[in-house]
Parts: C-alpha cells; sequence; structure tokens
C-alpha cells in the first residue's frame, strides 16, 4: 500500500513486530450450554454469531494465557524478553487483586529489565494499550514493548444468567512493538474515550472497596459480570461507527485504503451493522467470534493474530482497530503495518 498517509513527522515510530495468541483446549459449544441454561444453538447463533468459546480449567490462569500469547509473539518478533522495556497487561479479570497479572508475566517471561502494569479498560484494554506504549516508544522513552490482553471472563460468568453466559470465552493475545527510526510503518493514530455515567451498562461489583471481601453480599450475583446487553448494543454500533470515521478523517484514508478493520469482538450482529453504517465491504472486516465468543481486551490481538498468519493482513497494510466495553470505554488504532 502505497498510500501518503496524514501524520505527524516523528523520529521514532511504534512498529509491531511480533504477533502471538493463545486460547485454552478446553472448548464449550452452544448444545452444550443449552443443557445448562434455557437457551439454544439457534438463539445463540442468530443473535450473537456465536457458536463455541474456550473455556479455562482451574489450573489456567490470566496470566498463564498471558504468557503464552506472549511467547509466541516474542518467538514472531524474534526478542529475547530481556531486552523489554515495558510490558502492559490489558485484563479485567486479573490474576489476583495485587500484584499485577503483568508482574507474573515478566516473572515467567524472565524480562528482568522490564516495568509492568495492568490496565483496566475492559475490552478496549487493547487498544488503550496499544496506545500507551505508542507513546513511550515516539518519546524515545522505551525502545521495546509487549502489550497482552489476557481474560479469563469464564471465571467471573453467571452460568445461570442466559443473558449473559452465552456471550464470553477465554483467551490472551499479544504484540511485540519496537522503536522504529525514519521508518513510515507503524501506530499512525490512536484516539481513546470513556463516558464513566453509563458505568452500570456492564461491570462486576463484588470484592472491590465498595463490596469488600469480608462484607456478606446482599445480592450473592454480584460476583459475577452483569451486563444490560440491549444499552450496549446501541452504544457500541454507535461508538464503533463514529470512531472509525474520526480514524480515516484524521489520517485522511478513505475505505480503499484500508486493509482491514479489527473491532473488538462482542457480537456479529454488531460489527456487520456497524460495518454497514461505514460502507465497508465484507473482506475488509474480520470476524472470529464463532469460534472464541467475546473474550473482552483478548479479542483484537487474537484476531489480529489469525489475519496476519491467514495472509490477510500483509506488511504495509493499513489496518484499523477498534473497541469498545465496559466503563464506558472505547477507542482505536490506525496501523500502517
Ligand atoms: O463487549 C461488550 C459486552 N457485550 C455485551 O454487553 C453484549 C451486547 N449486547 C448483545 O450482544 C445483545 O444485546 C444480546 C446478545 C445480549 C441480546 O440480544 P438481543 O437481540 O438484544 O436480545 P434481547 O435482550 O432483546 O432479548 C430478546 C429475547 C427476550 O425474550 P422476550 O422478552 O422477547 O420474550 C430474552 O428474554 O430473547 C430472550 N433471551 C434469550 N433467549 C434464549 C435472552 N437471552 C437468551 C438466550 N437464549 N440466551
Amino acid at each position: 500500500m502505497n498510500k501518503e498517509v496524514k501524520q505527524r513527522r516523528l523520529a521514532y515510530r511504534a512498529v509491531i513486530t511480533g504477533h502471538g495468541s493463545f486460547a485454552p483446549a478446553n472448548k464449550l459449544t452452544n448444545e452444550e450450554l443449552a443443557k445448562k441454561v434455557d437457551t439454544s444453538d439457534e438463539w445463540i447463533t442468530s443473535r450473537t454469531g456465536i457458536k463455541v468459546r474456550h473455556i479455562t480449567t482451574d489450573d489456567e490462569t490470566t496470566a498463564f494465557l498471558a504468557t503464552e500469547a506472549a511467547k509466541r509473539a516474542l518467538a514472531e518478533a524474534n526478542l529475547d524478553a530481556g531486552e523489554l522495556d515495558l510490558i502492559i497487561v490489558a485484563t479485567i479479570t486479573p490474576e489476583m487483586v495485587f500484584p499485577s497479572t503483568a508482574s507474573f508475566v515478566q516473572r515467567s517471561l524472565r524480562a528482568k529489565k522490564a516495568w509492568v502494569f495492568d490496565l483496566a479498560a475492559a475490552c478496549s484494554g487493547f487498544v488503550y494499550g496499544l496506545s500507551i506504549v505508542q507513546q513511550f516508544l515516539e518519546s524515545g522513552r522505551c525502545k521495546k514493548a509487549l502489550v497482552i490482553g489476557a481474560e479469563t471472563l469464564t471465571k467471573i460468568t453467571n452460568w445461570k444468567d442466559r443473558t449473559s453466559c452465552i456471550l464470553f470465552g477465554d483467551g490472551a493475545g499479544a504484540v511485540v512493538l519496537e522503536r522504529g527510526e525514519g521508518k513510515q510503518r507503524g501506530i499512525i493514530y490512536s484516539t481513546m474515550s470513556s463516558d464513566g455515567d453509563r458505568w452500570k451498562a456492564l461491570n462486576c461489583q463484588a470484592y472491590g472497596s465498595r463490596y469488600p471481601a469480608d462484607k456478606k453480599l446482599k445480592d450473592p450475583n454480584k460476583i459475577y459480570m452483569e451486563i444490560k446487553g440491549r444499552e450496549v448494543y446501541q452504544q457500541a454500533i454507535r461508538r464503533i461507527v463514529e470512531t472509525v470515521n474520526a480514524c480515516m478523517d484524521h489520517c485522511g484514508l478513505t475505505i480503499d485504503d484500508i486493509g482491514m478493520v479489527i473491532s473488538h469482538q462482542m457480537n456479529a450482529r454488531i460489527i456487520e451493522s456497524a460495518a454497514k453504517r461505514l460502507n465497508l465491504p465484507n473482506e475488509k472486516v474480520y470476524l472470529n467470534i464463532t469460534e472464541y465468543g467475546n473474550t473482552s481486551a483478548a479479542s483484537v490481538p487474537i484476531a489480529f493474530d489469525e489475519c496476519v498468519r491467514a495472509g490477510k493482513i500483509k506488511r504495509g497494510d493499513i489496518v484499523i482497530f477498534v473497541a469498545f466495553g465496559a466503563g464506558l470505554t472505547w477507542g482505536a488504532n490506525v496501523i500502517q503495518f
């Protein structure tokens, strides 16, 4: 792609040099789910596009998934973990309250030099993470960074609530970013937004400071995720369309310039409806929710990894990552891969 993209003159760029993903082997099909709760394969498929989701065992934790995805991304980048300056793990299902999931990943990878932290922006976490790393690489503060989206959402799923338990799955995706000098390739633009007034649309309330672990919960279901599906549905379409349009305007891009849009995978109908409003042809919108369900912060990097490995995204292509989730939060990155 030879498009002259409208972008700032920078000495350094944040270039993606490696990508990887990992999902637990154990799977749960719609048919199996329909034996646990009052639903059907037909309803789930037609309303969400989901057929199956990966489910962690008790021993498979968020840091484990994150580390496996990270190892694959580092191998692809041909980079030793000891060279990393920064590791961000985007997650809302952390290893424990503290220390951060990123601390466990650092330990497993032996990434001795890196400073590390978790980022809680729900489904937008990976996109937010890329935006943060972009700042550190462009400013010259860091040379090599790892951004991981990793979730074990099925551990906070209420398997008795058919309106939410059909949606979620577990997995992790990661990218290595390195400081590129004098290259046009890299992250071109990032945008992030949030609306805390709508926090009730998606939440999991227990065991924070509002409902501490030593106080009995009036409603035991507060230990699980709660969603207001319709509200999220409508907001998601609106914000995805608005954000992708803002990215194209800012960078002076048309649909023809874009190789692929990778949206957070929350519902095939949401993505298809947003794509229609954006006039995006099907071949420029990646969908893998059928196989994973909604994996929150992990969904964009898993989809990106699959796309590149399948040859659907090539070096030089312009790719837009866009995400929307709890907070509410939303955001996007425009990348020349
Ligand atoms: O990443 C952000 C997190 N994602 C989300 O928050 C999800 C966003 N929202 C959605 O994906 C959709 O709103 C859902 C898939 C959750 C629901 O789809 P919908 O088309 O908005 O359905 P609805 O909530 O309007 O419910 C329609 C009907 C209701 O029955 P009545 O009242 O019409 O008799 C529900 O009780 O479908 C019923 N229903 C179900 N039926 C079978 C709700 N869940 C199920 C189910 N199986 N699992």
